[in-house]
């Protein structure tokens, strides 16, 4: 009985040892940048295309106004610009992009607006 009650309790330990170092780390992955992560993970193809086929080329597609937006070459010669005007909620014309969007392309431009 003695025996059986040190074995439990030894387990019961290890378990909590083991346990509070998954919580650490967790912490951890917590703790990195996150606002940093967010902007590394974000990518040309899963996110920005996506915003701007159906925010901008409606106005910016062939024929359109300037900048054409349809293509990625286009996109990415007007980053910059592409990244203040939705900043300052300017473009575009008539509503607005989510916060998170805005966010995904001031991301996606600072970070070098790579064919990701
Ligand atoms: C309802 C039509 C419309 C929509 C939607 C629209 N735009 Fe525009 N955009 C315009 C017009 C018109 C102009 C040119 C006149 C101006 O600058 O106001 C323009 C100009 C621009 C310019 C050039 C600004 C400059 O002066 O250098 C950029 C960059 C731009 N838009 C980006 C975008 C982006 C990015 C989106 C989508 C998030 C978008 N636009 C959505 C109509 C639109």
């Amino acid at each position: 009985m003695i025996f059986k009650l040190k074995i439990s309790k030894i387990f019961l330990i290890l378990t909590c040892i083991f346990l509070s170092s998954c919580l650490a780390n967790v912490e951890e992955a917590i703790e990195e940048n996150p606002i940093i992560d967010f902007c590394k993970t974000r990518s040309y193809s899963l996110h920005v295309k996506t915003i701007i086929d159906v925010n901008c080329v409606q106005c910016h597609g062939q024929g359109g106004n300037f900048p054409n937006l349809t293509t990625f070459n286009g996109i990415k010669n007007n980053a910059s610009a592409i990244k203040s005007e939705t900043e300052s909620r300017r473009m575009p014309q008539g509503f607005s992009l989510t916060t998170e969007e805005i966010q995904i392309i001031s991301c996606w431009v600072s970070e070098g607006a790579l064919n990701n």
